[in-house]
This record gives C-alpha cells, structure tokens and sequence, in this order.
C-alpha cells in the first residue's frame, strides 16, 4: 500500500519544535518546574482567546471538570444531566465530585444536549447541567440553555474539550457558562502532551479551583490545608508547549476549515453519506469531522475497507454511548432504548481523518476512497 493517511496529527512546525527546546532549557536551568511563569502565561493567553477574567491550568480534562464541578457544592442526593455521547470523563467526574450523572439523549442533528431534552429530565434533584460542545461544534443551543438554567437555578459546566478557539455569535467556547473546561491531550486540537484548562468569569470559582488543583493548600507557597485537594498541577514543560500552540491556533483553525469545506462539497456529491451541518452563527474548530452513514451500511465494515485502502478514520464521538457502557449500565441502570437519538446517529457516525497539516492531495485521496468504497458496498 502506497499512501496512509492517518486519523489525525499534532502540529508542530519545525521552529515551534525549536521554540519548545529554548524554552525546556530555560525551565531546567530555572529550576522552576510547576506553576511559575510558562503557565502564568499560558493561563493569561488563554483567558484572552476565551475572553474570561480567569484560566486556570491543570493536569488534563479530567481535572478540569473535577474541580469544575467541586466547586459547585454537590451533595449525594444531587443530579447532573450530562448527555450520553461523551467521553466517560464527563459523567464519571460528577460520581467523583459526590453527586450522581443523569444521562439525556441528544438533538440528532447537532448531536449535543438541547433544552427539550435537559427540560424531559430536571428534577428536583437537578443541580447542573454539563454541555459538552460535540466534535468542536457549540452546543448550538448554548445561549438558551444558559438561559434556562439561569431560570431554574442550576449550573452550566461546558465540557470544551473538542472546543479550543470555536465560536458561536463570536462568543467563545468556554465564556458561555459557568466554568469551561478544556483538554490538551494528543489529539486534540491543540495539545500540551497531557493537559487542561478551567475558564470562568466567576472570581469564587476561580479562587476554589486554584486552591483545590495545588492540593487544597490556601496558597502555593503555604503549608495550610483548607480543601480537600489534589496534585491537578500542569508542569512548566507543558505549559510551554501550550504556548506555541496557542500561538498557532488560528492557523490551526482555518487550515482545518479548508479541509472540512472541501468534504462538505465533496460529500454533497455522493451518496449514501450526509455531512454534520455546522450554523453559520458557529466556527467550528473541526475537532472532528463528523458524518452520518445512512442505514443499512455497516460502519464497522466500511471503516475497515477504508483502512485496507489507506484511509484511516477517526474516533467516534461517541460509540458506545455511555448508557451502553458497561459500567454505566452496571451503575446507573440504563439499558439499550434508552436514549433513541444518539442510540442511531452513534451508531451511523463516521469520522474522517483531519489535521492542519493534511494536504489537499489527501483529502482527495480520502473522498475518492469513500465514494468508491460506498459504491462497493
Ligand atoms: C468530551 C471529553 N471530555 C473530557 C475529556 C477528558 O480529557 P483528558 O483526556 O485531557 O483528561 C475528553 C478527552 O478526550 C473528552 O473528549
């Protein structure tokens, strides 16, 4: 086989690569590994993308909905709506933070939460909602959730982890609700290697989440407990990573636009597979681009075509969805039929391979494999 084109890649130009190297050095010979200047900077960078008063780097995006979510002041009896096309992360961190995950189905077409569908499952057990801004695109219906859960006195987290740099309204992710929380893992967007970030407007937040990432100690340089904390700290390494990332982000961004417009046009023209839509109120970070199979053709078989063929595809956002997992079933009961939207959109998701760096020779070569892969089948 002559040509594969990978499911995705990281970006590091040549001179980020040398930038990271001068900046390793500084770090090493500064003797200040964790929580100095790089992630003072990281955290203010990324505060001014997010257009929020505070950032707060940690450790991963498991973290940073961690800590999201224990500064919330959950109690055992309370419930957070989480929608059932996430990372388990999403839903096991409310277990870990002492309340309980209530999953919801999803809008098929935007595959994200929608209030119809937080509205079918508040209780009054509710305390929150996490919205998790699917594949990069905005929860479209963000700013009417917000709006609702305003009304009814509960928390917005937004699970931004596909999200670094999207928009909706030109408002970004992470600045449209009570705390965003980001990842930095490999593929991700961008990345720092392991890594994340809390956004919030809120100074409370803020404050807590700094306290409760460095060990619930009440200041960096203290040795005094006030939390119940956890080592969610971000090396200075990874911080300067971060940096040279952000520094590309836009680039980033647009270069994966051009790819996705190019699929979008070309996917038009062939049948058997339709396109996610993005609003054209939404940038979209193209974490992921998504498309649905129609029925009758079986995904599992079609990727493995493509694969034998040189095109790898991504990962599903997501299949199984948790309520088919078998831990959730095992802790929260829920079966197959639960949750009848995501159940047919997850299970019809393909995801084809996207990357700044890709050329457009092999979008091409991934289109022309998948429409004639799809007329074979
Ligand atoms: C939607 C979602 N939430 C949370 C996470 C957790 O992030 P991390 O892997 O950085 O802990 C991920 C990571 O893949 C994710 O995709």
């Amino acid at each position: 086989m002559s040509k594969i084109i990978p499911p995705v890649k990281p970006y590091f130009l040549d001179e980020d690569i040398e930038q990271i190297k001068a900046d390793i050095e500084k770090i090493l010979q500064s003797g200040m590994l964790t929580l100095h200047t790089y992630t003072k900077e990281f955290e203010s960078q990324f505060a001014k993308i997010c257009n929020v008063k505070h950032a707060l780097a940690v450790s991963s995006g498991t973290s940073a909905l961690e800590i999201a979510l224990r500064t919330m002041k959950l109690r055992t009896e309370d419930e957070v709506l989480v929608p059932t096309n996430t990372f388990s992360a999403t839903a096991a961190v409310v277990i870990f933070a002492g309340a309980k995950p209530k999953l919801t189905d999803i809008n098929s077409e935007t595959l994200c939460i929608d209030v119809e569908n937080i509205q079918k499952n508040i209780t009054s057990k509710t305390k929150g909602v996490i919205a998790v801004h699917i594949g990069g695109l905005i929860c479209p219906e963000i700013e009417e959730i917000r709006e609702l859960c305003q009304e009814r006195k509960l928390f917005l987290i937004e699970d931004a982890a596909h999200a670094q740099g999207s928009s909706i309204n030109k408002k970004p992710a992470g600045s449209l609700s009570d705390a965003g929380c980001f990842s930095f893992y490999p593929t991700k967007v961008m990345t720092t290697g392991e890594g994340g970030m809390i956004t919030t407007d809120n100074d409370e937040v803020a404050e807590k989440a700094k306290i409760l990432r460095d060990q619930g100690k009440e200041n960096f340089n203290s040795n005094i407990i006030i939390e119940l904390g956890y080592n969610w700290r971000l090396p200075e390494i990874s911080a300067a990573i971060g940096l040279t990332q952000l520094k590309r982000l836009p680039e980033i961004i647009k270069k994966r636009n051009e790819i996705a417009k190019y699929y979008d046009k070309e996917l038009s023209r062939i049948s058997g597979i339709t396109p996610l839509k993005t609003p054209s109120n939404i940038l979209n970070n193209y974490y992921k681009y998504v498309a649905l199979i129609d029925d009758g053709i079986e995904r599992e078989k079609l990727k493995e075509k493509l694969r034998a063929k040189g095109v790898r595809c991504s990962g599903e956002v997501y299949w199984p969805p948790l309520h088919l997992q078998p831990v959730y079933k095992r802790l929260l009961g829920t079966k197959e039929g639960d949750f009848p939207q995501a159940e047919d959109v997850c299970k019809r998701m393909i995801c084809l391979p996207l990357y700044a760096q890709m050329m457009a020779e092999d979008a091409y070569f991934v289109v022309e494999k998948l429409r004639e892969t799809l007329a074979e089948m």
